[in-house]
């Protein structure tokens, strides 16, 4: 059996949403959570910034593979009539989580989010983590329901049927 570029670009579909929401969640469940326990707010941003700069350039490159193979995969196989069908609401939740992202790490974060945060962050540390906190949460839970969804549906399984 031949590896065919599909192949390919499911492997790299999958590799890249494994090191990416992988990420995401050992953001949120262990780093965050962490570096809440630092005493001074400016420690804490400090860390934070330092740990979060770095994430995000890995989250970006992934961001890039997963949309490039994700469109790839779409247009051998031709699913666009999906995205009329409900059952597929695991194929809408993958392009929304993904120009979620894409949209904080390409266009918010270096626009004005970046900015914003370390604003809110001097004036009221805990509430601007708090929230940052939150933000995640939401995130890695979407994103998560969304692999669980995309996995079932990508493996057969009919939802609503
Ligand atoms: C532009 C964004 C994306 C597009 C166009 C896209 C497209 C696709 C397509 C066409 C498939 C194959 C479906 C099938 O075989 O029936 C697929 C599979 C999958 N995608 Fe995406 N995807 C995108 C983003 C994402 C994101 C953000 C995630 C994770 C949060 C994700 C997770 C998955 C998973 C887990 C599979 C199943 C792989 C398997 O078990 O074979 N995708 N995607």
């Amino acid at each position: 059996m031949i590896m065919d570029d599909l192949v390919v670009a499911r492997v790299l579909h999958v590799l890249g949403v494994v090191i990416w929401i992988g990420g995401v969640g050992i953001v949120t469940a262990v780093i965050l959570p962490a570096a809440a326990t630092f005493r001074s707010p400016e420690e804490h941003l400090r860390f934070f910034e330092a740990v979060e700069r770095r994430f995000a350039w890995i989250a970006r490159g992934m961001t890039l593979i997963v949309g490039l193979s994700g469109f790839y995969m779409l247009w051998k196989f031709d699913l666009w009539d999906r995205f009329a069908r409900l059952s597929f609401w695991w194929m809408h939740a993958m392009v929304a989580v993904w120009a979620v992202f894409t949209f904080v790490l390409f266009v918010a974060e270096p626009l004005f989010l970046h900015r914003l945060f370390v604003e809110h962050a001097r004036e009221n540390p805990e509430g601007t983590f708090r929230l940052v906190q939150r933000f995640h949460w939401i995130l890695l839970l979407a994103s998560l329901i969304t692999i669980a969804g995309a996995v079932a549906g990508a493996h057969g399984y009919a939802f609503f049927e």
